[in-house]
């Protein structure tokens, strides 16, 4: 079953009013492939999800950049799922690695916030990755497989899942990872989602890799058979990010 390409630009803690009206004018006067090929999803924060989503070409979809674990309340900071529905923002990306090691949020935490978003009947970009250390200690697969089984254990289905494997040292930090580390983890996921959760699970959802992706390396790592796509920070902020859509067309012309 083909996967559609995902290309998701996570905006993090950037811009202004101006700034956003900039970024999205650039995004819709852009010429990108077809729905058919590539689905593309914006996450800004969120103050400036209604600027967006009142503006935004309807072709591509929005993303919160996190919310509440549970049913909202009083818990003061946070945004609850039931506020994106309301807002009528479809994605959420969970469990992104600076909000592991910045904000504390552990395997659990993040496996629970998954679980009550689904529920919620938002659609769920789940980060896992590995940081320098684990990688260099040879644990690489056994810690995203860690953070992958305790997101298998709280949910029924995947089919609103896009998992992005961004391995941490790789973040932000204009060292990405090779074509080839990435297709490796890659493949590791979609076994290990073979194994222990089944085989449709594992060749239907799409695995998209994140960290310093630009307009450089993007057609090389989309080449790869097990990258379904992107997960973009810095380069989501420019023109670039356009390019990264357009290598959605290396799938399409296998
Ligand atoms: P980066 O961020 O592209 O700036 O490395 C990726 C991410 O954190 O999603």
């Amino acid at each position: 079953m083909a996967r559609k390409f995902f290309v998701g630009g996570n905006w993090k803690c950037n811009g202004t009013i101006d700034h956003v009206k900039k970024i999205v004018t650039m995004l819709n006067e852009s010429e990108v492939p077809s729905e058919d090929i590539v689905e593309v999803v914006v996450s800004p924060p969120f103050v400036f999800l209604p600027l967006v989503k009142a503006l935004l070409r309807s072709d591509f979809a929005i993303a919160a950049q996190n919310c509440w674990v549970r049913r909202g309340g009083a818990f003061t900071g946070e945004i609850s799922a039931e506020m994106l529905v309301n807002l009528g923002i479809p994605w959420v990306i969970l469990g992104h690695s600076e909000r592991r090691s910045l904000l504390g949020e552990s395997n659990d935490f993040v496996a629970d916030k998954v679980g009550y978003a689904l529920s919620q009947g938002l659609m769920v970009i789940a980060c896992v990755g590995e940081t320098l250390e684990q990688r260099e200690a040879g644990s690489t697969m056994d810690v995203v497989a860690a953070q992958t089984k305790a997101i298998a254990e709280k949910i029924t289905h995947w089919t609103n899942i896009v998992l992005a494997y961004e391995p941490v040292w790789a973040i932000g930090t204009g060292k990405v990872a090779t074509p080839a580390q990435a297709q490796e983890v890659h493949v590791g996921l979609r076994k290990w989602l073979s194994e222990y959760v089944s085989s449709e699970v594992a060749s239907s959802t799409r695995i998209i890799y994140g960290g310093s992706v630009n307009a450089a390396n993007c057609k090389e790592l989309a080449a790869q058979p097990d990258v379904d796509g992107f997960l973009v920070g810095g380069a989501s902020l420019k023109p670039e990010f356009v390019v990264i859509i357009k290598s959605a067309t290396v799938k399409s012309s296998d």
